[in-house]
């Protein structure tokens, strides 16, 4: 009888530590342990992530194990997440997992989490190729011309900081909690997003600048606090619905340039602002009238989750893509 192809997947890479039990490409298990340490200090502390790693990673997949009905000696590789991220957390998954193969003597798979979050499209629906992917999240803001499940170009990414970076700078900026993205979409519905303007950054060809629309949402509350002290309190809702329809635009007019360029009518978004509702709203409107077919994914594969790190290591399985026990996690290493 063929046995299944069972793989544990690890993800550490910044605050979440995640495992997940896939087989045969379908999502058995995803555990996901979100930090809440790093909140009071309106970032994530890396020495505290790594050490949060430490104390979560066995539980979490434990937990991932149980869930899924499987057993270690049913697995048959461990993909970890390799690249990018705070190189702290990065060690602890790598290491759990190089442990894990080891001491099962079974394969380890590297794998990179931007092409991760690409290929969590996967998960649930099969786009066909080529697929268009815009990648945003708290670290990296790309376009991702697919043109098979590992065969990736970076067509256009941000030159300064990334979408979720201006999502959570501004609510910083609003005396809100980190990570403020999904707050600014919250007190975002509730407001006008025409009633303060700010400017739209043109980079050239398809490339993003979000540095911007950052300072200039800081002298903008700076003077109108001077005015009327209490004001980011009084329009927090309109000045959150007016930053985002602008991050929004600016993301969405790069996407659709891009597509309209290409004649590419698979169009996707990933990463942790694809959460975002007025993201995901605007998109299907684009969709509709460009007759693209749309892809966002459930909110649980938007944000860090292993089971995007799981789909890719089955990819790379079949592809017999293996890493042996030298490989290195790294801060930065490129993918694409
Ligand atoms: O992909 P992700 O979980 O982690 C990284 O790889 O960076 O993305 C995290 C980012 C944070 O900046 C967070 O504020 C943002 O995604 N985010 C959102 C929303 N949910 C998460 N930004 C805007 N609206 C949301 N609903
Ligand atoms: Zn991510």
């Amino acid at each position: 009888m063929q046995k299944n192809i069972n793989i544990l997947a690890i993800e550490s890479s910044c605050d979440e530590t995640s495992a997940a039990i896939i087989s045969d490409g379908k999502v058995l298990s995803n555990h996901i342990a979100t930090q809440r340490v790093h909140e009071r200090f309106g970032g994530v502390v890396p020495e505290l992530a790594s050490r949060a790693h430490m104390q979560n990673i066995i539980p979490v997949v434990e937990a991932a194990f149980a869930d899924a009905g499987v057993q270690k000696n049913e697995l048959t590789a461990v993909a970890f997440t390799q690249a990018p991220g705070l190189i702290g957390s990065l060690l602890v998954g790598s290491c759990f997992a190089k442990s894990f193969a080891q001491a099962l003597n079974i394969p380890l798979i590297s794998v990179h989490h931007m092409q991760a979050h690409v290929l969590a499209h996967f998960i649930k629906e099969k786009p066909s190729f080529p697929f268009l992917c815009l990648t945003v999240s708290g670290g990296h803001t790309q376009i991702v011309l697919c043109k098979d499940y590992l065969d990736m170009e970076i067509i256009g990414e941000t030159i300064d900081d990334a979408a979720g970076e201006a999502f959570d700078k501004v609510a910083k900026m609003l005396g809100l909690p980190y990570p403020g993205g999904p707050l600014v979409d919250k007190y975002a519905k509730e407001g006008d997003p025409h009633r303060f303007k700010f400017p739209l950054s043109e980079m050239k060809e398809y490339n993003y600048s979000f540095s911007g629309i950052k300072t200039s949402v800081l002298y903008f509350l700076q003077a109108e606090e001077k005015k009327d002290p209490g004001f980011k309190e009084k329009n927090i809702a309109d000045i959150c619905a007016s930053v985002q329809f602008t991050l929004v635009k600016m993301l969405l007019n790069k996407l659709e340039k891009a597509a309209k360029n290409l004649g590419i009518t698979q169009i996707g978004i990933a990463g942790g602002v694809s959460a975002n509702s007025g993201l995901r709203k605007s998109l299907i409107e684009m969709g509709q009238k460009n007759g693209w077919t749309v892809y966002i994914p459930p909110f649980e594969y938007c944000t860090d989750n292993a089971a995007m790190i799981g789909i890719t290591g089955y990819y790379k399985y079949l592809k017999g893509e293996f890493a042996d026990l030298s490989v290195t996690a790294s801060a930065r290493a490129t993918w694409a």
